[in-house]
């Protein structure tokens, strides 16, 4: 398998607990899901992951698939009864051409730097319809502290960031077909909750910070946040739509594009 740039294998056990959307949106997502994609065919679900989206969806009636290159990770989602999971790397997918209707990737392609290859195995698998839930934070305290740690790792020269591009920057390059407004939550979250997040390095764009890096920023959010004991956390989540036919138009031209190179 290449470009796994480190397992999530080590957050499987929390992945859950600390990726958790507020309450009642995964109901809102699976209904946005059951509106939208066709649920006659059988669905891949690339990166399932624990199943955070899979689960529902199979409760919904789609035959769902998934794949992921952690073990772990698929050990969460066959505890969920998903029984469907293969060990299969998003950029070399183990399935013959138009497999599936539709295919969904969820919080994926930031973390692949080769991501226009999972969108042609994207447009190869699937004849119909991809799809992602989007999440956007604008301007809350949860993203503030993130900004105060992202910050300080930038005074010693460390930029944070993912190799990949999200799948919600996509909207940017491939025109989807549309884009389903499916909540918008609100919550308070307990400061020190947050800060331990970071401190055990639960999101896997701060796995490369160095040591001495982490130190100094983990220092500055204890400063910044001390008098604080809770932060509101606000995220608009959106349901994107992709016709699986401009998936494989643009992945054709990215590889033309990288031929020419
Ligand atoms: C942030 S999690 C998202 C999981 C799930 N889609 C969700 O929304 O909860 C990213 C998942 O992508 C998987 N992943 C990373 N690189 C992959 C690759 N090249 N092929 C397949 N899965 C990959 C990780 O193992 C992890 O389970």
């Amino acid at each position: 398998m290449r470009d796994v740039r480190a397992s999530f294998d080590r957050v499987a056990d929390r992945y859950d607990e600390t990726r958790a959307y507020a309450a009642g949106v995964i109901e809102r997502i699976a209904a946005a899901v059951e509106i939208n994609l066709p649920m006659n065919g059988r669905v891949l679900d690339i990166g399932v992951g624990t199943g955070r989206l899979a689960a529902p969806m199979r409760a919904c009636g789609f035959d769902v698939v998934g794949i992921d290159v952690s073990s772990m990770m698929l050990g969460k989602a066959r505890g969920k009864g998903l029984d469907q999971l293969l060990l299969a790397d998003a950029m070399a997918l183990p399935f013959p051409d138009g497999s599936f209707q539709c295919s969904v990737s969820v919080h994926v392609t930031h973390l692949i730097s080769d991501w226009p290859k999972v969108l042609s195995e994207v447009g190869r698998v699937t004849s119909e319809r991809y799809a992602s839930v989007a999440t956007e934070r604008e301007g809350c305290e949860v993203e503030e502290l993130q900004r105060t740690y992202e910050e300080a790792c930038a005074e010693l020269g460390h930029e944070v960031k993912h190799p990949g591009l999200r799948e919600r920057d996509l909207v940017r390059i491939i025109k989807p077909v549309k884009v389903v407004d499916v909540a918008d939550s609100r919550e308070t979250v307990l400061k020190a909750d947050a800060i331990e997040r970071y401190r055990t390095r639960i999101y896997s764009n701060i796995w490369e910070v160095p040591e001495h890096v982490h130190d100094h920023a983990m220092d500055r959010l204890e400063e910044t946040y001390r008098p604080i004991t809770t932060l509101e956390r606000k995220e608009r989540i959106s349901l994107i739509v992709w016709d699986a036919e401009s998936v494989r138009e643009y992945a054709a031209r990215a590889d033309l594009a990288g031929r020419e190179d």
